[in-house]
């Protein structure tokens, strides 16, 4: 009796740990996140090819071990069986040694094909964006133009677009995984990749290399829209901030200027010129606040504007003094950044 539970207990487990498995891997099907399977460029389409290649030559070779092991199994049971000595060294010469060799030397090869694909662009590319990584957050510049935002790169749809990637401190890596595959940035280096989306989007792009405690949130947004819109966004890039429109907007500006945020922040056209933190000239229009920490509305603005630490913790900005009857305006002004 007690052996009979034990089988059934056993059964238990093993169909349990099936299930589980099982819908951990389905679990993985409906994230719904930004996947390389799903690509929309040209960079990402290579690597997908590259992923499903593996994926089927691991399917093959697990069925065939898979075979082998039955058959090794059923082979032992009748020790009987007459053995020619010399077929088996040959079998395992030949399955053990040679296939792997050729497999994995074909499987090289064509890395190394499409390694130098993704190194350099068919055409010249028409952008050149300069980013840099800070913990923990993108800075991003456009050759030839004196603005910068942050953890948001525009770009026209259908052209190839070079990025130059600097770090100031660690290690940190660009990833878009529905446009291009990782590249790290390296301290005292500059890395160069390139962008290229087919279709106008939004495409999440994530450091994908641990940086350290605010790792996940150093998110960034690629944006790709048709040159027309791309080259006025870029021109609104370059241009000074704009002015305030409104009396609280006015009391706003009068009170950035006068807090210690100058110090850290740039806002074109007025007298904030700091470099440490990203550039606040168009922050009312981003994605989001702290590198997709949060969404950029007044309530959050609010927050990390008093106390970042909140909800940031060990990002840079340490905690403001600002007046309470102040804030509001405050975030009317920077709201009023587009
Ligand atoms: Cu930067 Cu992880």
């Amino acid at each position: 009796m007690a052996s009979t539970d034990a089988v059934v207990r056993s059964r238990r487990f093993v169909a349990g740990s099936a299930g589980g498995g099982l819908l951990l891997l389905l679990s993985g099907c409906a994230g719904g996140g930004p996947s390389t399977l799903d690509p929309a460029g040209f960079g990402a389409r290579r690597v997908e090819g590259f992923w499903w290649l593996l994926f089927w030559i691991s399917v093959v070779v697990f069925v065939e071990v898979m075979a082998l092991l039955v058959w090794a199994l059923v082979f032992r049971r009748r020790p009987d069986r007459r053995v020619n000595r010399s077929e088996p060294t040959r079998f395992v010469v030949v399955a053990g040694a040679g296939l792997p060799i050729v497999v994995l030397l074909t499987v090289y090869g064509i890395g190394l094909r499409d390694l130098a694909a993704l190194s350099t662009p068919e055409v010249p590319p028409a952008v050149t964006v300069e980013v840099t990584g800070h913990k923990w957050w993108w800075e991003v510049r456009y050759a030839g133009v004196d603005g910068a935002t942050a953890n948001e790169i525009q770009i026209p749809v259908g052209e190839p677009v070079l990025v130059r990637l600097r770090t100031v401190d660690v290690l940190h890596s660009f990833w878009v995984p529905q446009l291009m595959p990782k590249t790290d940035l390296i301290a005292g280096k500059v890395r160069e990749t390139w962008l290229h989306a087919e279709r106008p989007g939004e495409y999440r792009g994530q450091c994908a290399e641990y940086c350290g405690l605010q790792h996940a949130h150093m998110a960034f947004l690629v944006v790709a829209r048709p040159r027309a819109e791309f080259d006025a966004w870029l021109a609104r890039l370059g241009a000074p901030a704009r002015t305030p429109d409104s009396d609280a907007e006015r009391r706003g500006q009068q009170a950035f200027l006068g807090s210690a945020c100058v110090a850290c922040h740039t806002v074109r056209g007025t007298a904030a010129t700091g470099t440490v933190g990203p550039d606040l000239s168009t922050v009312g229009a981003r994605w989001s606040l702290g590198a997709g920490a949060v969404s950029n509305d007044g309530g959050h603005l609010g927050g990390w504007i008093a106390n970042s630490q909140t909800v940031k913790p060990g990002n840079a900005m340490p905690p403001q003094p600002v007046d309470a009857a102040a804030l509001p305006d405050l975030i009317a002004y920077l709201q009023s950044l587009r």
